[in-house]
């Protein structure tokens, strides 16, 4: 037994706050992972947007959505998540129960396309409008690499200053593993 990772501890904790038929976000679709994990919590009478700027990651994602046999519930687009707002149908907007960013490079690509701290706080300001009542943001983050540090010290302060009468957030962060390890940042509304 051993402490989870910060995208396994992600996955925890969206999965206490979805059910079938939720509306759901996936704003670094990758390879996949995440967008499948969210489409069967969901279900068929779900729906999961997922969003990545690269086609490669579209493409990887499509064959896994379809191989685990998810891809109904599914909407793909090639598009950067500081977008999200405009391509997300408005009778979701104020309902998505979960939004999910897995930050970075895609695994296996182009190092060099990766999230950039810019757009991803854009992402995270209309995040904070589209979620539900009881809905969850998650944040991986990956200090480890250059444009990867500054993003994470910028969502760490993002976090940090949101009014907590309106939003509570946590950041689930190993202390003593070398190497700047990922770490979570998490966000809800906070309770009335
Ligand atoms: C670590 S990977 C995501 C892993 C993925 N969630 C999975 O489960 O396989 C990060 C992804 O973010 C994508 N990305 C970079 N900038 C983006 C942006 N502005 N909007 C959406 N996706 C972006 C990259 O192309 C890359 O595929």
């Amino acid at each position: 037994m051993s402490f989870p990772k910060a995208t396994e501890m992600a996955h925890e904790l969206v999965a206490k706050r979805i059910r079938k038929r939720s509306c759901v976000v996936d704003a670094t679709a990758g390879n996949g992972h995440d967008t499948v994990f969210l489409a069967e919590r969901v279900g068929p009478t779900g729906k999961v947007f997922a969003f990545d700027i690269q086609e490669a990651a579209i493409e990887a994602t499509r064959v896994r959505l379809e191989e685990a046999g998810h891809a109904t519930q599914a909407t793909l687009k090639m598009e950067s998540h500081e977008h999200l707002g405009a391509h997300l149908p408005k009778r979701h907007h104020g309902h998505v129960q979960a939004i999910m960013f897995n930050l970075g490079y895609l695994p296996g690509g182009d190092k060099s396309v990766t999230t950039r701290w810019d757009s991803t706080m854009a992402a995270l300001r209309t995040s904070l409008e589209l979620i539900s009542d009881s809905g969850i943001i998650t944040v991986t983050a990956y200090p480890g690499h250059r444009e990867g540090g500054e993003e994470a010290n910028a969502i760490v302060q993002f976090g940090r200053w949101l009014d907590p009468r309106e939003y509570r957030v946590l950041q689930y962060h190993f202390l003593n593993l070398t190497n700047d390890p990922p770490f979570l940042v998490a966000i809800e509304r906070a309770p009335e």
